[in-house]
């Protein structure tokens, strides 16, 4: 197969399946936000990742509507600032895809989901208590990349602070992935687990 993507009678929708059948396994964050009402909203992204570790920040992509319109995350954290990214075990994974659903923005999603919101220490958003680890970001840019249907947003949270549950933590400090299993999006309706997994030691230099 070859796409030659300015020459091809392929509709976006087409060649971005394409590209998601193949950008993956992808980490997937259940962002919790809050409308300026107090309305809590919950949605999973997988254009989700780390981009920087001193300062720490994530970013998650929602995507424009079919009708060029922002998803309600997007519009929440622009009005408020602030959000959470919940950590996506294969323990919540069916909540998680509940809260994909497209609830209108007056729908607590938590409700929906039946996923339970505890306070967080610094930001208004709800943690998801089910979820092992959860961060609190405070916006720091988003970029978009115009209004056509399908155009993502990248929306750059600094975290500001961490809540990982106690017994899911190793002896170095840092998450089980045994005990953690979080799982990724592969393309279609398809999921990997971390249950395989192989260690590499980092190289030495070859002289
Ligand atoms: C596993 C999974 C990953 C998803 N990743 C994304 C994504 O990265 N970007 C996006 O725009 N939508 C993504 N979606 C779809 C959104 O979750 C969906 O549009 C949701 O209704 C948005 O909710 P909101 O309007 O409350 O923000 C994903 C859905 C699932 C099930």
């Amino acid at each position: 197969m070859f796409i030659d993507l300015a020459n091809t009678d392929q509709s976006w929708q087409d060649v971005y399946k394409i590209i998601v059948s193949f950008v993956n396994p992808r980490p997937i964050a259940l962002v919790s936000s809050i409308s300026p009402d107090g309305v809590r909203n919950l949605a999973p992204f997988s254009f989700y990742n780390m981009v920087s570790a001193n300062p720490p920040i994530m970013m998650v992509c929602p995507s424009r509507t079919r009708d060029h319109g922002k998803k309600d995350t997007q519009v929440n954290i622009e009005a408020t600032g602030e959000f959470v990214v919940a950590t996506v075990t294969r323990s919540i994974a069916d909540a998680m895809n509940d809260s994909s659903a497209p609830y209108a923005p007056e729908v607590d999603e938590f409700e929906k989901c039946a996923l339970t919101p505890t306070p967080a220490s610094i930001v208004k958003p709800s943690l998801v208590a089910e979820s092992p680890v959860n961060c609190e970001c405070k916006l720091d840019r988003i970029i978009e990349f115009g209004d056509e249907p399908g155009a993502g947003a990248v929306i750059f949270g600094r975290l500001v602070a961490i809540h990982a549950k106690d017994e899911f933590i190793a002896d170095d400090g840092a998450l089980d992935p045994e005990k953690l299993q979080t799982i990724g999006r592969l393309g279609r309706n398809s999921y990997a687990t971390t249950a395989d997994r192989f260690d590499l030691p980092r190289p030495q230099l070859r002289i």
